[in-house]
């Protein structure tokens, strides 16, 4: 259904929490902290649908100063190369992703079930802990002020159990 499916191309992408969720998230709503996102697409009437349905479809979206981003991140993918998208299940057992800081001082991503951590200037490589891989990153781009989905998840998701149930979608 359209509330389970994962992010589409063309899907607005709009706050999950806080004051402003249900609303598009902006450029000007961005930092080096995770904001979490969930895609909003249209239904069969052409309503819009937030499809929240399923708990893989969640994202956190960062803004970095220019510069910081690099490889492995796709920087075709994000904006200006400084705005990039990933799923915010953890690829370990699924747990949602929250902020973090390294030793450095530095923000990162920490998963709070068993301490996995990301790097998310870095494509989301695993820097700490269990997890087997990266969280994936969603191609974005911003229209009209919002931040939108170009595509799927560049890499399979967790919660998505097979290739071939993952190779659907993409
Ligand atoms: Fe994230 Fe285990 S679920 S480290």
């Amino acid at each position: 259904t359209p509330k389970k499916a994962p992010p589409m191309p063309g899907d607005v992408l709009v706050h999950a929490a806080g004051e402003k969720a249900g609303q598009p998230v902006t450029e000007a709503d961005l930092s080096d902290q995770v904001t979490r996102a969930w895609p909003m697409g249209k239904d069969a009437t052409g309503a819009p649908v937030i499809r929240d349905g399923d708990p893989t479809s969640i994202l956190a979206i960062f803004k970095f100063p220019e510069g910081e981003l690099k490889a492995p991140t796709n920087l075709d993918a994000t904006v200006n190369g400084q705005i990039v998208a990933y799923g915010d299940r953890c690829t370990h057992a699924g747990c949602n992703v929250d902020n973090g800081t390294a030793p450095s001082g530095k923000s990162i991503m920490n998963c709070p079930c068993h301490s996995g951590q990301y790097e998310p200037r870095e494509g989301c490589k695993v820097i700490g802990g269990p997890p087997p891989a990266p969280l994936p990153q969603l191609p974005v781009k911003i229209e009209g002020g919002q931040l939108v989905a170009t595509g799927f998840f560049l890499t399979r998701p967790f919660g998505y159990p097979s290739d071939e149930e993952w190779q659907h979608y993409t």
